[in-house]
């Protein structure tokens, strides 16, 4: 078989909607923008870690996707390493899932070509995250504008089912199932319909400004990076915003912050002790944070220590072994793809 998967003679070619693997395909993607935050970990990763033991996972780092605004190639080519290593260490294990670099399988470009034409222009215009990226900026790429459909053949060049991701993607997810059903309905069942896979801890807030979600491009005191040294997360809970006291049945946006990050890593008894004492006003706000810091060490630690004991050799070679497993997929779809809208090998 050539590079590019092409070598399949069409009468070979068995075009199957969902794949033939026995488990359920899931695949999500991340971008590598520097180190992983709180947000991201209980948003997206933890989810994505649990799902290793029951489906057949690839996990995606995206360069192709942060290239949509303006960026710094070295910059970016460092932080696709660095990304590498925090999910590792956070336990994507590389050897009960496939974990690569998107831009090392050009099959997704090739494949969000052709879904280009299957993505409604009207669809794209309404997608909120290229309204909020693109909004009070002298330019906007048109990559940020297709950016969604380069998303949609992430996912179904590997025919996956289930889309572990934060809140803020469901519309793309949706968006990928009517380029999949639009795909199907023109030119033959090809692609399985995905489902977003979304947790609780989708809305994890900002520490200092807890009615804004946790995201980097907040600034660095509204994040907490998983590598942070203790002193500063110490810092960062201890300023966090509360209230002066409860107001009512309804916790403030800051102490409910506090709360659901508790929920998130600590038992069931301390949460439920903390629940009691903050019904019967008893609760006192530094007591909540220290609780939260404990448990926040107790999560991070281990990721740490792990993340001290990777090498960058391995991790490249992790990453270079995975867009090769990723590749066998992808050239299947592709091929399959390619001959449904008549652009097959000419043979
Ligand atoms: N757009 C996603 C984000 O910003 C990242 C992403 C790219 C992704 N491709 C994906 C997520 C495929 C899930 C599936 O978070």
């Amino acid at each position: 078989m050539n590079v590019f998967g092409r070598s399949i003679s069409p009468s070979k070619l068995i075009v199957s909607k969902s794949s033939s693997h026995p488990k359920e395909t899931v695949l999500s993607g991340i971008q590598p923008t520097g180190t992983l935050h709180l947000g991201n970990y209980l948003g997206m990763v933890k989810n994505a870690v649990a799902m290793l033991e029951k489906y057949r996972c690839f996990y995606a780092i995206v360069d192709y996707h942060a290239i949509t605004v303006e960026h710094d190639p070295e910059e970016l080519k460092r932080n696709t390493i660095e990304m590498a290593f925090d999910l590792i260490a956070c336990g994507i294990d590389p050897k009960k899932c496939v974990l690569f670099v998107q831009s090392q399988v050009p099959e997704h470009t090739e494949l969000s070509w052709i879904l280009s034409t299957v993505a409604s222009y009207g669809d794209l215009q309404r997608m909120t995250q290229f309204k909020d990226k693109g909004e009070h900026q002298e330019f906007v790429s048109c990559g940020l504008f297709t950016y969604p459909v380069l998303q949609a053949a992430d996912i179904l060049i590997y025919k996956a089912s289930k889309i572990p991701v934060g809140e803020d993607q469901v519309q793309h997810i949706e968006l990928t199932r009517r380029i999949a059903r639009r795909f199907n309905q023109r030119f033959g069942e090809l692609f399985p319909e995905p489902e977003p896979i979304v947790n609780e801890a989708l809305r994890i807030m900002s520490l200092a400004d807890p009615e804004r979600k946790m995201s980097k491009s907040l600034g660095a005191k509204h994040t907490i990076s998983l590598t942070e040294p203790e002193s500063e997360i110490l810092k960062k809970v201890k300023s966090a915003v509360t209230d002066t006291g409860p107001q009512g049945k309804e916790k403030s946006p800051g102490v409910a912050n506090l709360f659901l990050l508790i929920k998130l890593m600590a038992s069931p008894k301390l949460l439920k002790e903390l629940e009691a004492e903050y019904t019967n006003g008893t609760l006192q706000y530094a007591k909540l944070k220290m609780a939260l810091f404990e448990v926040l060490m107790a999560e991070l630690k281990p990721i740490c220590e792990r993340r001290a004991q990777l090498d960058e050799t391995s991790v490249r070679k992790i990453l270079r072994e995975g867009a090769e497993r990723a590749r066998e997929v992808a050239q299947k779809t592709l091929a399959e793809a390619r001959e449904l809208i008549g652009v097959g090998p000419l043979v």
